[in-house]
Formats: structure tokens, sequence, C-alpha cells
């Protein structure tokens, strides 16, 4: 390698993404698309790194020319640990999917919720203008932290959370509650779904019925009102059996592919100087390689 091939090499912009495992993750595609789109140089890496080994990568960032990444399954709390300024959303959700280098520090936060709200507000400008109306939101597994911190964020009154084992969303709205921000938050039955719905604003399903492999999402949309906006973190398949049922009924539907592109963008601005742009040409090159 020539000393000039070299010295280029050495301050092009390198991010990546981490997990255990990584093979599945769509982030590649997104950054490199961005990259060319705004005709940079720079590079953005899948990184299989194993639990064990989480310390001593975060240790040889610097030294390895990173100027940050994601971090995802199973790195998003640990990462917590090793890195120098954790921002206040991923104090608050106690994880973090995105870190970058700011001031010679490693920053943390997380761009899921961010992801969630651009989402709806790039389908449906406004959508939270009736956020003192009601939302229901289905599953209190990891992906609905985030979309609940987002909907306290943006002022809804009334948050009510079922979850097919109660207690995971007992204990959910409690850590709220301990941080001061959960007093929104109503705990209901699974069993009563369906009934929720009335009154609702806003639903969002953020369990994984409905994706390719696990059974459809069992809910009678009949209590809905028609003005209600119907979400779902799932994307495939984009139209998911809920989606479909709602959009038969005359309901407002957005799908789930826009937060994946979205929570993507905080990332990308931070590594790259660059915000950029989700267009229908990306998910179509996302959907494409689904
Ligand atoms: P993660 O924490 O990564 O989001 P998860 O723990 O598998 O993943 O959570 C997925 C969500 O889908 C949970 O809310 C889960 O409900 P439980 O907490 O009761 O497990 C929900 N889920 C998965 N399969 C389900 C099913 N067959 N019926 C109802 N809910 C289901």
């Amino acid at each position: 390698m020539s000393q000039s091939t070299h010295a280029n090499t050495a301050v092009l912009p390198k991010a990546f993404v981490i997990g255990w495992p990584i093979a599945h993750s769509k982030s590649p595609t997104i950054h490199t698309h961005w990259l060319k789109q705004n005709g940079l140089s720079g590079s953005y890496e899948k990184i299989a790194v194993e639990p064990c080994n989480l310390e001593r990568f975060v240790g040889s960032l610097k030294d390895n020319g990173f100027v940050g990444g994601n971090v995802t399954i199973p790195h998003k709390e640990a990462i917590l640990s090793f890195v120098d300024v954790v921002h206040t959303n991923a104090k608050r959700l106690r994880a973090a999917n995105t870190v970058w280098f700011e001031g010679g520090k490693l920053h943390a936060d997380t761009t899921d919720g961010y992801g969630f709200l651009s989402n709806l507000d790039q389908h449906q400008p406004n959508w939270d203008q009736s956020s003192d109306g009601k939302a229901l939101v289905l599953g209190a597994g990891g992906a609905s932290r985030p979309i609940i911190n987002g909907l306290i964020e943006r002022g809804f009154k009334t948050i009510t959370l079922v979850n097919r084992t109660k207690e995971r969303a007992e204990s959910l709205v409690e850590t709220l509650r301990e941080l001061g921000i959960g007093s929104s938050m109503v705990v209901g039955d699974w069993q009563d779904r369906s009934e929720l719905l009335a009154e609702c604003s806003l639903l969002v399903n953020t369990s994984s019925l409905g994706m390719v492999g696990q059974p459809p999402l069992d809910l009678s949309l009949d209590a809905l009102p028609s003005s209600a906006l119907v979400t779902d973190i799932v994307y495939t398949p984009l139209e998911t059996n809920l989606l479909r049922d709602a959009k038969a009924r005359g309901n407002v539907t957005v799908d789930g592919l826009g937060m994946l592109l979205h929570q993507a963008v905080p990332g990308f601005e931070h590594w790259f100087g660059v915000r950029p742009a989700v267009t229908d040409a990306l998910r179509q090159l996302v959907l494409s390689t689904t």
C-alpha cells in the first residue's frame, strides 16, 4: 500500500453494526445507500461480536478508526457500561442502539423511539394532535419501551398497555412510574384487548404477532373508532393481518418499515455529518433485500 493510499484510508470515516448474531441486519443496506446517495466516502460494516468480547471491541474503536456505530441484540444494555456519556432516553430505557465519538468521548443513545415517531410524522403529519386521546399498546417486550416513551414525550394522556404476560406489562409501567413518567399508563388484560379499543385514537402492535413464522394477531377491531390510526412494528410482511383488517374498515394505517429506516437517521448524521433522507427508493431497496 502506498503512503498516500494509506493516509486516505486512515481518514475515511468508518461505522459499524455489532450484534451476536449479526448476519440478518439490514443496517448496512441502509447506510451504504445513504453514503452513495450523498456522495460521501466512508464505510459501514457488520461485525459479529461475542458478548465476552464487547468491552475489548469498544476499547479498540478509536485505534481502529471507527467514528461510531449501531449496537443490536444482545449488546444494547451491556454497551452502557463501556461508554463515556449515556444520553437521557438511553438512561431511561437502559438500552442504546447508537454510539458515536464527540469531543473525544464515546456517547450512547437509543433512536428507536425517534424512529417510531418520525415514521408516523412522515406518513401521517399531525397524527399526534389528538394526543389527549387514548393509545392502546399491544406487547410489553423490548420493542415496546421506546415506543411508549415516545408517546409519553408527545403528551398522550392515557396509554393502555396489554401483554399476554400481564406481569411484564406491570413491571414496565412500574419502572416508568419510578422514573416519574408513567402517570399516563394503565395496564389492561390481554383477553380484554378488543374491548379496550373503544375511544382509542392510536393502536400500536409492538408484539411479534403477525410476523412471518408467528401466529397472526387475533383482535376484533369492531370497537375501534374509524378515526383511529393503526400501526405495527412488524414489517415482514409489510401488510400484517392487523393493518389489512384496519385498512379494510377505513382506518388509516402506517406500516413498520419506516421505523427501521428512521431510527437509522441520527446515527448516520453523527458519524458522517449529513442528515439523510428516508425515501421511497430506500424503502424499495430494503424490501428487495428482505
Ligand atoms: P423483545 O423483548 O425483543 O421485544 P419478546 O420478549 O419476544 O421480544 O417480546 C415479544 C412480544 O410479543 C411480547 O410482548 C410477547 O408477549 P409475552 O411477554 O407474553 O411473551 C409478545 N408475544 C409473542 N408471542 C405471543 C403470542 N403467541 N401471543 C401473545 N403475545 C405474544
